[in-house]
């Protein structure tokens, strides 16, 4: 695989773009192909089996286009099926998973929060993670209705306000301290969520983090992109492209395919 072909993004919408901002940044000149298959989405209320076909779905089309790493940049997607993705295909898969582990180990009040989809709160991998930190209490929520209005343009609408004060209300009466967002469209909520949370509750998303994991995987495995210019953006989805674009402030522009 070459060094200089693209790297590849997928999610269920267009919630992964925050992965591609933090992927970007990290790594202007790096070619980047993302996939938003947002007529799927949401994909936190389907089973197992369903998102493991969509994932490899996307893969195969990322395929196609010659990308050199997946970036399942979906925590429904790599907490359900990137194991399956990794034993099917020989390319490197990076995934996004709930960062439980620096919340849980700088919480004073032993006491975190985790905003995520039903899909990825009941994987096995997310219950897997959570065991090893069974001295924090963890105040699981899932996040009913926020992808479909993120996925409508809704982001601050009044319905986004109640929903998001209804699931993080309880959590701070609970005494969290860290407030972890477990789901790639989440970050776009964090000006309106950090109205709502005393200062002293801290939120933590994994963007950078897995933007470092993938320059590192890249390294080790692959090789950066050899090129000083700033590399190509292209933005898929198999939906209506107004609210990507809308996400991207329309900076890039955003093509509709079936896939
Ligand atoms: N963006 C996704 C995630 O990180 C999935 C949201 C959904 O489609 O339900 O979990």
């Amino acid at each position: 695989m070459k060094n200089n072909n693209p790297i590849g993004l997928f999610d269920s919408g267009i919630g992964g773009t925050s992965i591609w901002s933090a992927i970007h940044g990290l790594m202007p000149n790096e070619d980047t192909i993302y996939l938003a298959d947002s007529a799927n989405a949401p994909y936190g209320k389907k089973s197992k089996q369903e998102i493991i076909d969509l994932s490899i779905k996307n893969t195969e089309e990322l395929l196609k286009m010659n990308c050199k790493i997946i970036v399942v940049a979906c925590n429904t997607a790599t907490t359900n099926a990137i194991k399956e993705l990794r034993a099917k295909y020989d390319i490197p898969f990076i995934g996004i998973e709930p960062a439980i582990k620096p919340a849980a180990i700088n919480s004073k009040t032993q006491t975190i929060g985790v905003l995520a989809t039903k899909g990825t709160l009941t994987s096995e991998l997310f219950n897997k993670t959570i065991e090893l930190y069974h001295d924090t209490k963890i105040i699981e929520q899932i996040g009913y209705g926020l992808v479909e209005l993120i996925e409508n343009g809704e982001l601050n609408s009044s319905e986004m306000t109640e929903l998001l004060h209804s699931y993080i209300d309880p959590m701070i009466e609970k005494n969290i301290d860290y407030l972890v967002l477990g789901c790639s469209h989440y970050p776009y909520l964090i000006p309106q969520i950090k109205n709502m949370l005393p200062i002293n509750i801290k939120i933590i998303d994994s963007g950078e983090a897995v933007a470092r994991q993938t320059q590192k995987v890249l390294k080790e495995k692959i090789g950066l992109n050899s090129s000083k210019e700033k590399g190509k953006a292209v933005f898929y989805t198999n939906n209506n492209p107004k609210v990507l674009s809308e996400i991207l402030n329309g900076n890039y522009s955003v093509i509709q395919k079936e896939f």
